[in-house]
């Protein structure tokens, strides 16, 4: 475990190297003309390195008191920038969807759950995505990792999305070893295993009974090697840790001895792996001599899921469920380049704020993509301006269903409420939830609404909801009250109002549900390989 004695080992602030000289005349002419400090940002464009985590719960993190050792991610947390008021989407496509395209599901057609297997759909080849408008601005863009985000078709697939380079799985849920992924195929009646691995557009054969991780941390670290510091990097290293299966070296496990509960004692295992991950690639960036000019973005991609090892308390919920457990994320930034460090950031920031943040950020341009839901928020993390983000829609999705109802739940679909009749024109049985400053309006079923303790607090049971089956609204004071306890919707009934008409505009401006039937021809029994069919 050589990784988790070291520090990570960051550099401080300052020093420049050489750079283009037209880059250096451009500067002074931008000091001269005087502009705004946003248009002479630093002397060049920055490399940009983000880590997106699979599933990686709220109490999951060493920094939030969680008895998972993670020495790295919490130094290089603690010498940047927390971001403590965050926010993903509670499942994985979603999620990836929004910070690649900038954009709400309802505006992509991706609102309900993610895209399976056998799905004739990918992310909508009319998004224009942050590796694109990166590669305009000049950027070597490379993907290492995880996709979901459709493979149908050829065009679909991240190489043909603004990767230069892609390594990785095109699915979800491969095995840690194997990368083989598994699935029932409904259509064909056939549980069908294949391989789920590519380098390019190619099969990668050769990586049997390697640690997925430990894959692509070294891809990533060559990667970064063989980079020309002179060019602008885009990295995105969207680890499989630490999602389901659980499964990680024994070592690691070794370490947890005094976790009684098993999934939890593989799962804390699997995070401090991928906590070894980080380092390892941070300090890659330090060897060699990137990590002055880089901006290090670290997030999870939803909330923890408690039925396999995740855990948020004390938040309520967990992954697939619209409750804090499931979309409040967390992140952080690590940079040189950063005006404050050190400081946890209680700004409203959202996953789609990082196309504009990043692209603005390269001196790119946003001109050339739909109309955007993200915010430029890097003076809201560098500088600690307010963030500009007031309201926040965290989804609408009229077919919800939850794959994994709380264990004794039994609630029958509800019964429309007198709000929707009476106050509002928004259907109050739709799963949806939205955020305006502090408050935060659910309706319909959110998912499973229960809180979960480690099982380390074997002194707390997990605590059902007290809410009646029937109930369909609440409205709550997410500063005060971030467990989501206190429903304060019958005292404050204009709020109430004021949102659920917020819901009804978003929802006039949603886009159809695309969820396609399962396409048998998606089989990979001829091949061995999931990849395009179509
Ligand atoms: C699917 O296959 C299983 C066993 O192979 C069989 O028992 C079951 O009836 C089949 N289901 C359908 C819907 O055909
Ligand atoms: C991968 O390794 C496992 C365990 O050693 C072995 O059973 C399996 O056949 C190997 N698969 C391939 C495709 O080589
Ligand atoms: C991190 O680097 C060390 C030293 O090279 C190596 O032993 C370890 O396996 C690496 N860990 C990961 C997760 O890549
Ligand atoms: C990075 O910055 C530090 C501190 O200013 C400096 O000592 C170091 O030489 C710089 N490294 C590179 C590669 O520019
Ligand atoms: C976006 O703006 C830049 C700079 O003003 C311009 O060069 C480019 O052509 C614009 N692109 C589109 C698609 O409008
Ligand atoms: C309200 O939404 C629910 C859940 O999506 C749906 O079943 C019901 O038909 C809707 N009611 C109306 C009046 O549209
Ligand atoms: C449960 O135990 C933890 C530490 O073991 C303690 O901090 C906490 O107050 C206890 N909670 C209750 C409800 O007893």
């Amino acid at each position: 475990l050589g990784g988790l004695s070291r520090g990570a080992g960051r550099a401080r602030a300052g020093g420049q190297k050489p750079f283009l000289s037209f880059l250096f005349l451009h500067q002074l002419l931008l000091q001269m003309l005087q502009l705004p400090s946003s248009c002479a940002w630093t002397t060049r464009q920055p490399h940009i390195v983000f880590v997106l985590a699979d599933d990686l719960g709220w109490n999951d993190v060493g920094y939030h008191d969680s008895n998972i050792f993670t020495p790295h991610l919490d130094a290089l947390a603690a010498g940047g920038v927390r971001l403590e008021n965050y926010y993903t989407q509670p499942l994985c496509t979603p999620s990836r969807s929004q910070l690649l395209t900038g954009r709400y599901q309802i505006h992509t057609g991706l609102q309900h759950q993610i895209i399976w297997p056998c799905q004739p759909s990918c992310l909508p080849l009319d998004e224009k995505l942050l590796p694109e408008l990166l590669q305009e601005a000049g950027y070597v863009t490379h993907m290492v990792g995880k996709w979901h985000l459709g493979m149908f078709r050829k065009e679909c697939l991240p190489t043909r999305r603004g990767f230069d380079t892609f390594f990785g799985y095109l699915l979800g849920s491969e095995d840690y070893y194997s990368h083989k992924h598994c699935v029932h195929i409904d259509a064909l009646n056939v549980t069908r295993c294949a391989l789920d691995f590519r380098d390019g557009e190619d099969v990668a054969e050769g990586y049997n009974n390697t640690y997925s991780t430990n894959i692509f941390t070294e891809k990533a670290i060559d990667l970064i090697a063989k980079h020309p510091a002179q060019k602008p990097l885009f990295l995105y290293l969207a680890l499989q840790s630490v999602h389901e299966p659980l499964q990680v070296p024994e070592e690691y496990q070794q370490l947890y001895d005094f976790i009684q509960d098993k999934k939890r004692r593989s799962y804390a295992g699997m995070v401090t792996l991928m906590d070894e991950a980080v380092g390892n690639v941070t300090r890659a960036l330090n060897k060699y001599g990137l990590w002055n000019d880089t901006v290090f973005i670290f997030s999870t991609d939803n909330g923890g899921q408690t039925l396999a090892g995740g855990n948020n308390w004390p938040l309520r919920g967990r992954k697939w469920t619209l409750w804090e457990g499931g979309i409040r994320g967390v992140g952080f930034v690590a940079s040189p380049l950063l005006k404050q460090t050190g400081v946890q950031s209680r700004e409203l920031i959202h996953i789609s704020d990082w196309l504009p943040t990043l692209v603005n950020l390269a001196g790119g341009h946003t001109n050339s993509t739909k109309p955007l839901d993200g915010f430029d928020v890097w003076k809201t993390i560098s500088e600690g301006n307010p963030s500009p983000r007031m309201e926040l829609l965290h989804n609408i999705d009229p077919g919800f269903v939850d794959i994994s109802p709380c264990p004794e739940s039994t609630r029958p679909p509800s019964k429309s409420d007198s709000f929707s009749t009476t106050h509002s024109t928004f259907n109050v049985s739709i799963h949806a939830a939205i955020r305006y400053g502090n408050w935060k309006l659910l309706t319909g079923y959110p998912g499973c609404d229960y809180w979960f303790p480690p099982p380390s607090l074997s002194n707390i049971t997990k605590q059902p909801s007290p809410d009646s089956p029937n109930k369909n609204l609440w409205l709550f004071d997410i500063q005060q009250d971030p467990e989501e306890r206190y429903d304060l919707s019958s005292k404050h009934p204009s709020i109430v109002k004021k949102l659920l008409d917020r819901l009804q505009y978003y929802q006039k401006s949603s886009v159809p549900v695309f969820y396609p039937d399962e396409d048998p021809h998606c089989d990979p029994k001829a091949t061995g390989v999931w990849g395009p069919w179509m």
